[in-house]
């Protein structure tokens, strides 16, 4: 029996030592994969913590650390190596003295609410804001968790958006052969036709049912250039997407690409891009409160625009709150302007366009139709910006669907004084089998 212990034991040992050695094999010469996905998750932690000044806990099981504004992620992309922040945009006051005018020269829009902040709806603040604030010079950053990096396929997929196009579809385009965009489903209304240097709107904030962890539902407004296989956006909304965020709550997200999501472009500041200003706002943060049927409609206002005189493009998050910019280094026509715009929601899923479909909502999870626009997606006092840098109603706007039996988009302009957008659907219904 002895004997026998002291065998194991050996067996042990070498075990032990044999396992040791595996690990000491340095990258790319073996080693299993998941342990080098281990490491490499934790180099990037350590690397995103490194900075953090003061370290906030949220209610919500979010870690927020106040990053060194001079340290944030945004840096790591070679374009921005020598980026010097620009704080504040160059001809804010200008445009606040317009945006003033058009507040004022309003109407009351069209959804029946008893209560009014901004428009007809209240505005929504971030959870962790709760729990403490963030110094001057910092800028707060929501920690990822390490389960779900580890969860991604790749550390490089963490935080991206799949492509709707195939890459053996790009190659395909020229011949006959019919291109189809894949497991994006969109319901939206856009424009097209101007120089487009800023879009603005009012989206309500609801937190849809999401299926499967893979899949995701965004509401945003997005400023769009380029073909439809190779385009650059960029985009801020919320989104409930527990892929990224690890749980469905519904949170601010900003995102870019500038090659239809194929190689480039992230979630918030996954990757490096975005450059973040303000010490108020986390991107990827739960918002609260929530629309909830018959009750006070809570939304978040977007803003997006082009600063004329450094070509950034600067995000605006409520009425006064600046959060930060996409620097025009990122970009190839966007480093001038848009050529559309595009309100509204969509879902990701590979169960998109198929039977059955996934039962991810959009929206409220609900169709928009009379009289129940009071609980369903919603984008009111969209406004764009062209040459002349004032905030204008768009004047043409269409809608569109991708699957209107599960998602739809109806645009309301008739014998209204602003026009409103209403959006959304359950995914999979009777008519949407
Ligand atoms: C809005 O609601 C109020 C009170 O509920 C009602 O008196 C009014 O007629 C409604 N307005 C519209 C346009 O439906
Ligand atoms: C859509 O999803 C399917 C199933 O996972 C996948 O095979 C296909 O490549 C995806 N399409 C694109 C364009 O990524």
């Amino acid at each position: 029996m002895e004997k026998m212990l002291h065998f194991h034991g050996t067996i042990f040992k070498l075990i032990f030592i044999i396992l040791g050695l595996t690990c000491m094999i340095p990258y790319g010469y073996g080693g299993s994969s998941s342990r080098q996905k281990v490491l490499e998750v934790k180099r990037k932690l350590k690397h995103l913590r490194k900075h953090s000044l003061k370290t906030i806990q949220s209610e919500d099981g979010d870690i927020i650390d106040c990053i060194d504004i001079y340290k944030q992620p945004a840096f790591d992309h070679p374009a921005l190596k020598h980026h010097k922040i620009q704080i504040v945009m160059s001809f804010n006051f200008q445009l606040k003295k317009y945006d003033l005018y058009i507040y004022n020269y309003q109407m009351a829009p069209t959804c029946n609410t008893t209560k009014t902040k901004m428009g007809s709806m209240s505005v929504t603040s971030q959870v962790w804001q709760k729990s403490g604030r963030c110094p001057e010079g910092t800028i707060p950053v929501r920690r990822i968790r390490k389960r779900d990096l580890l969860k991604a396929h790749s550390i490089e997929d963490y935080g991206r958006k799949k492509p709707s196009i195939s890459p053996q579809d790009v190659h395909n385009l020229d011949s006959s052969v019919s291109v189809e965009r894949q497991n994006h489903s969109k319901a939206i209304v856009f424009t097209v036709g101007y120089r487009y240097l800023g879009a603005k709107g009012d989206i309500r904030v609801f937190q849809p049912f999401v299926e499967t962890d893979d899949e995701y539902t965004t509401s945003q407004v997005a400023l769009v250039n380029g073909a439809f296989y190779d385009f650059e956006s960029i985009e801020a909304g919320w989104a409930v997407n527990p892929s990224v965020y690890g749980d469905k709550q519904t949170r601010l997200f900003v995102y870019w690409t500038v090659d239809g999501s194929t190689k480039t472009g992230c979630f918030d500041l996954t990757c490096p891009g975005f450059v973040q200003t303000s010490n108020e706002v986390a991107l990827g943060a739960a918002i609260n409160p929530i629309s909830i049927p018959s009750d006070i409609p809570f939304a978040m206002t977007i803003y997006i625009y082009k600063d004329p005189i450094t070509n950034k493009w600067w995000l605006q998050y409520d009425e006064e709150r600046m959060v930060g910019y996409w620097p025009p280094e990122l970009f190839r026509g966007m480093k001038y302007q848009a050529e559309s715009v595009e309100w509204g929601g969509e879902v990701y899923s590979t169960r998109v366009g198929t039977s059955p479909h996934t039962r991810t909502q959009m929206g409220s999870g609900q169709f928009p139709t009379v009289p129940f626009w009071d609980y369903c997606g919603t984008v009111s006092r969209m406004r764009i910006q062209d040459n002349s840098a004032i905030l204008k109603s768009p004047p043409l706007l269409q809608p569109f669907t991708d699957e209107y039996n599960c998602y739809e988009a109806r645009y309301v302009s008739d014998y209204v004084e602003d026009p409103e957008f209403y959006y959304g659907g359950p995914g999979r219904n009777p008519s949407c089998p």
